[in-house]
């Protein structure tokens, strides 16, 4: 059975829009083990555009499932993850002037810097996951830079304009998946899956872990706005 780890950062997307002090991505994260999810996911991304330094410590120190940390490959990113000791971290490339993370690693770029990384945050005893697109030899890249885990980038799958586009891009997951599993690699997957895609993986058994974002944080504003009218409602009846 796979498991679901849940990606808070826009829990901190809607608090930094407004530089308030609320919603708290902390918060967010106790409920979400209490829905009894897997994990809670982190991305500290350079610009600290959503996630702030103090939300990392804040939530490693109270997550009792685990805590997974989502960072580029820089130096200020593996001091961070060195102190905090995150359950895992999975290795994202980072563009400023990106939404949000738009394709996996690049592997077949020269250079050691990713491979360097992994045995950094592996002497710190941490696991490594590398974020890459469903491409076989980006996975046996994967392997060759020293990961335990890769987690395949749904987005094309999660996007595909057409039915035809999105049968090709599900069996490129299945594919990069398989291959992960004869390397003896675990799997995670994410990015843009939501109510509609995830049923697409029934009975598929090589994905260890999906990790979720936006769709389940855009939910629960829907689901939970009644409730909260209600309760303003109660206080603006009772002045
Ligand atoms: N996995 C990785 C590596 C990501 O960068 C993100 C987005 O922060 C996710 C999963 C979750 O994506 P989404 O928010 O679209 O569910």
């Amino acid at each position: 059975m796979a498991g679901l780890a849940v990606n808070v950062d826009h829990v901190a997307t809607l608090r930094q829009a407004r530089g308030s002090r609320y919603p708290e991505p902390v918060a967010a994260a106790i409920l979400v083990e209490l829905g009894g999810a897997d994990g809670v996911v982190v991305h500290l991304r350079e610009d600290r555009r959503h996630i702030q330094d103090r939300d990392v410590r804040m939530i490693r120190e109270i997550v009792s499932t685990k805590m997974i940390f989502e960072m580029a490959a820089t130096p200020e990113m593996i001091g961070i993850a060195s102190e905090i000791k995150p359950a895992l971290v999975t290795l994202v490339p980072e563009k400023r002037e990106e939404l949000t993370t738009e394709g996996g690693m690049d592997l077949t770029r020269p250079g050691k810097a990713v491979s360097k990384a992994v045995a950094k945050l592996k002497g710190h005893g941490i696991p490594v996951s590398l974020f890459i697109d469903p491409d076989i030899n980006q996975v046996n890249l994967a392997k060759k830079a020293g990961a335990d885990i890769i987690e395949i980038h749904t987005g094309a799958f999660c996007d595909a304009p057409t039915p035809e586009k999105r049968n090709a891009a599900f069996s490129e997951i299945l594919a990069a998946a398989k291959r992960a599993k004869a390397l003896n690699m675990g799997v995670n997957a994410g990015h843009g899956l939501c109510y509609q895609t995830v049923p697409w993986f029934k009975g598929v058994s090589e994905i260890d872990e999906f990790s979720i974002g936006h769709s389940i944080i855009s939910r629960a504003v829907l689901v939970g706005l009644e409730r909260a009218v209600r309760e303003m409602m109660e206080l603006v009846k009772g002045l």
